[in-house]
């Protein structure tokens, strides 16, 4: 099967640099219209230029495709949603948002500021909120969208010096599962990516000699197979190095403890049980998880009377 976005129209928060121009170049060579967005500041989030994005518009247009740049900040509602009137009022539709576009101001949480943290959380939260929020209405009325967010281990497993970052890649994620919900019926599937790659952002933190097998591209190959037309909904994908992985949330079966045995000490003699995990399961809503538990305690209610 060949993935083509042949008439589609795809925004990519961030393509000026790494992976979200990677994965614009691959979505304009497979038939996509790109809005080409970047601020264009330094990893910190400070400054701006046009000019990354501008050279990934060139590129796109030297190989016949057709692209616009937009240096819309993602953490402003009111320049997204400019940004999305142009690409409505040029293509007349949004088929595709890749929610890429992402800082870091690394520090341990004994010596961060709070405003690293709010502005951290502001490009990767209220950035991906924002677009989303942009696109949602248009994606309803066309019945029809796929939305990635970029998340990342150092949010899903923690790493040291990233609270701020941290907890704005898991944010997203809990995002894209209630909008994996609420979508469901108009067609809008939402998915995540976990990548790892050698771009400007890591640059510091990877050996050179593992820098060059992680390319931006080994990555875009899984972040498009998350937008195509027969694209899954809620997965994480993991990618880099040539490597795929999914990560998935799964909560054990767990346990039942009637009314006078619920203490903390009877709590931690079932710790083992608790975390047993033969029976676990991906929840579908929080809602499953509700239910689960009162079947439970309703079959003990019912057994005793
Ligand atoms: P990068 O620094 O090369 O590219 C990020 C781009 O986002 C830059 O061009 C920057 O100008 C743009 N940007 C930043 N703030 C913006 C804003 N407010 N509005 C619009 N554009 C803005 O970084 P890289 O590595 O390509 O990262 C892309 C995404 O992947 C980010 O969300 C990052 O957190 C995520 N990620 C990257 C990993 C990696 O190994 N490179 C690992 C895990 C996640």
């Amino acid at each position: 099967m060949t993935i083509s976005f042949e008439g589609q129209v795809a925004i990519v928060t961030g393509a000026g640099n790494g992976l979200g121009r990677s994965h614009a170049l691959a979505l304009a060579q497979r038939g996509a219209k790109v809005v080409v967005n970047d601020l264009g500041g330094t990893r910190d989030g400070s400054g701006a230029s046009s000019e990354a994005a501008e050279e990934v518009v060139r590129l796109i247009q030297e190989n016949g495709g057709e692209a616009f740049a937009h240096g819309a900040n993602v953490a402003k509602f009111d320049e997204v949603s400019e940004m999305v009137d142009q690409a409505m009022s040029r293509w007349g539709r949004v088929d595709i948002l890749i929610n890429n576009a992402g800082i870091l101001r690394d520090k341990t949480f004994a010596k961060m500021d709070l405003s690293d943290f709010q502005l951290v959380m502001d490009v990767h939260v209220m950035g991906t909120v924002n677009c989303t929020k942009a696109v949602w209405e248009i994606m309803r009325q066309q019945n029809y969208g796929r939305i990635v967010v970029t998340t990342s281990s150092s949010g899903m497993y923690g790493n040291f010096g990233q609270s701020n970052y941290g907890a704005a890649k898991m944010a997203v994620l809990g995002l894209m599962n209630t909008l994996v919900l609420e979508g469901a019926k108009n067609d809008i599937r939402v998915n995540a990516l976990a990548p790892t790659a050698g771009t400007r952002m890591t640059e510091d933190l990877l050996p050179p000699e593992m820098f060059g097998l992680l390319t931006t591209e080994s990555v875009t190959a899984g972040a498009l197979t998350l937008c195509h037309k027969d694209a899954p909904s809620r997965m994480i994908l993991c990618a880099g190095a040539g490597g795929y992985a999914s990560t998935r949330l799964f909560e054990t079966d767990g346990i039942f403890l009637p009314e006078d045995q619920q203490t903390p000490e009877k709590v931690l003699a079932h710790w083992d049980d608790i975390c047993d995990t033969q029976h676990q399961t991906a929840l579908e809503s929080g809602a499953k998880q509700t239910e689960k538990f009162l079947t439970k305690a309703m079959s003990f209610v019912q057994s005793n009377s």
